[in-house]
């Protein structure tokens, strides 16, 4: 199947790591000019040395998305593109952070990349949400509480966007690579990690790429169809049903 990606350009909040880093290259791979961020510039020069070494076109741009003006400017700067993907959390279990990252600067980017990516006869935004906003977390329940709201927030974003616009979220369940969250859990915490592992009912924990995969089908026009839905890639771990 061709996803229609070739020829596209698509923006990634968080590209230089993990998931994000995974996005950035699987809509490379299918033939989008790639630009994303990242707070710390030299794993940004590296991602970008990288994966422009094995023929993609990518570009990064070290900032903050906590720094609003500077976002708007890069957005600017990068000009027209077609898919935005809000990927970055801060990941922390306190309220202000959470909210100053999770929901402020993430809503302020997104209304900035809907009014460029409208333009576009493809244009997608496909937010990364996580499994946690489907039950209750009582060890992070501000990150939990956050992605839930973001969810509902991107559900309201696609009635308001559509038809120009398709939004919807991917929600990862527990992920696994070098440098990640469970990564740090499985060498601080084996017996937690293990507990992971058996609550996944295929085993493991999934891959960035398994992610990516879909956040790729789902931003592409071969999912020209899928407006305002919430795709969970989570091994299935998720029990409950979600109508
Ligand atoms: N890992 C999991 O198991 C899992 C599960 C469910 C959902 N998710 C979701 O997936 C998304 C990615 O998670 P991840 O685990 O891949 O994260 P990660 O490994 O911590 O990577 C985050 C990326 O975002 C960048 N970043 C972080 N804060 C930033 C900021 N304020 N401004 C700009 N860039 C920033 C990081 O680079 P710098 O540090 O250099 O800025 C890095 O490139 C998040 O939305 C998370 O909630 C993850």
């Amino acid at each position: 199947m061709d996803l229609g990606l070739k020829g596209l350009k698509a923006v990634v909040t968080g590209g230089s790591q993990g998931i994000g880093r995974a996005i950035v290259r699987t809509l490379a791979e299918q033939g989008c000019a790639v630009q994303f961020c990242a707070r710390n510039p030299g794993r940004v020069e590296e991602t970008v040395r990288e994966l422009s070494a094995e023929g993609h076109q990518i570009g990064g741009t070290a900032l903050d998305v906590r720094d609003a003006p500077a976002v708007r400017a890069w957005l600017a700067e990068v000009g027209a593109f077609d898919i935005f993907v809000p990927n970055v959390s801060a990941l922390a279990d306190d309220w202000a952070t959470t909210l100053a990252t999770d929901v402020s600067a993430t809503i302020e980017a997104t209304e900035t990349a809907a009014g460029i990516v409208r333009r576009s006869a493809h244009g997608a935004i496909t937010f990364i949400g996580s499994k946690t906003a489907s039950y209750a977390a009582p060890h992070s329940p501000a990150y939990g509480a956050m992605k839930a709201g973001m969810a509902h927030y991107m559900k309201s974003l696609s009635l308001q966007l559509m038809p120009a616009v398709r939004v919807n979220v991917v929600s990862p369940g527990d992920i696994l690579f070098p440098g990640g969250y469970w990564d740090g859990v499985r060498l601080r915490d084996p017996r937690l990690f293990e507990a992971a592992e058996r609550r996944n009912p295929l085993g493991r924990l999934g891959t960035a790429e398994e992610v990516a995969r879909v956040v790729a089908f789902i931003s592409s026009p071969a999912a020209s169809f899928v407006a305002g839905s919430n795709w969970y890639v989570d091994g299935g771990s998720v029990s409950h049903v979600q109508i």
